[in-house]
């Protein structure tokens, strides 16, 4: 793995650099470049913008790793009230929501972050949406799968993401591209040892392309969750030749990255879905979003030094 990458990526799990970062006056114009802002009213006018531009959008809010049963409870009851506001701002149909178990309390137990997973999956339900699990680093994979397959039972068209820098994704879109699922795929942001996933970036993607093969070939619904403009078109190619007309896959990308990029795709008349974080906790986040490319180091550095 490239060196910097690393480094933030330590960075982002170290508790004195988070502490030191996240209380930094930070300008909020460079945070919110990736970051909606820090409350629900912020989460819906930038999900306004984005639907009326002819976007969909899904909604995160930002937080994970908890080992507190009230902050995970906290984090639900966050995501009932987004779906409210969603609901009654006539916005449902355009924006899901999507949970990184962690923050519901995965991490102290499997089943608590089921309980309240659903919790999540009801309410949406109810809001006329749905709701995807995101994918957190490889110690948790199998857990999040069997807390999806439970999910589905009630709820089939919850999604998962599937991250192509694993050895085992390629069989896992094979597992999960049956009738009814939705799989995002992208490429992976944790720092994961070479026993899982691969180091090199080429591998990565070539790794990205057999799944989205695999993704394409079955009867599922696929999410193509990537910025990189060599991935885009092989993408669109692979679809065609697999007859996928446009509502039949859709590409997403990260709220702040590419948005010239984001608005072609839809007016080429593809489904585009914005991944759009909001809340307070946006540090982890920040810095994956940093690791991938070091311009936005010098970005954010930048910015800090220039107040
Ligand atoms: P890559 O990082 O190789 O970038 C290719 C090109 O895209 C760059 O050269 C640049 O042009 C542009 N680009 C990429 N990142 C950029 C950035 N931060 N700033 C500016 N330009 C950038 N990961 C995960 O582990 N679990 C998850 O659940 C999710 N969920 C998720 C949802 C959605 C909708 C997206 C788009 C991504 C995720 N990810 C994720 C993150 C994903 O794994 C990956 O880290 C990023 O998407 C970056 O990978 P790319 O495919 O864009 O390629």
């Amino acid at each position: 793995m490239n060196p910097l990458r690393s480094l933030i990526l330590a960075a982002a799990d170290n508790d004195v650099i988070r502490r030191t970062v996240a209380t930094a006056p930070v300008s909020r114009d460079v945070v919110r470049r990736f970051v909606a802002g820090e409350t629900v009213a912020d989460a819906i006018e930038v999900t306004r913008q984005l639907v009326d531009s002819g976007l969909t959008v899904t909604l995160d809010h930002l937080g994970e790793d908890t080992t507190d049963a009230d902050l995970a409870d906290q984090t639900v009851r966050a995501y009932l009230e987004l779906l409210d506001a969603l609901y009654a701002e006539g916005l449902a149909a355009g924006a899901e929501v999507s949970v990184k178990l962690t923050a519901v309390g995965q991490l102290l137990d499997e089943q608590l972050a089921l309980t309240n997973a659903a919790r999540i999956c009801a309410a949406a339900e109810q809001c006329g949406t749905t709701v995807t699990l995101d994918m957190e680093d490889h110690t948790t994979t199998d857990s999040t799968l069997r807390v999806l397959a439970e999910l589905r039972r009630t709820w089939p068209s919850v999604g998962a993401v599937l991250q192509a820098y694993l050895h085992r994704t390629v069989g896992d879109c094979a597992r999960l591209a049956g009738t009814g699922s939705r799989v995002r795929l992208c490429k992976g942001a944790y720092a994961e040892p070479a026993e899982v996933a691969y180091q090199d970036m080429h591998e990565v993607n070539l790794s990205y392309v057999r799944c989205v093969n695999t993704l394409l070939a079955g009867d599922g619904y696929p999410m193509f969750a990537t910025h990189d403009p060599r991935l885009v078109p092989i993408v669109d190619a692979r679809a065609e030749a697999h007859g996928r007309k446009p509502g039949g896959f859709e590409f997403q990308m990260l709220y702040g990255i590419r948005p010239e990029e984001q608005r072609r795709l839809a007016a080429l008349g593809h489904t585009v879905r914005v991944y759009v974080p909001y809340g307070v906790q946006w540090y982890g986040y920040l810095m994956r979003r940093l690791a991938e490319r070091p311009a936005n180091t010098a970005f954010f550095l930048r910015a800090l030094v220039s107040r």
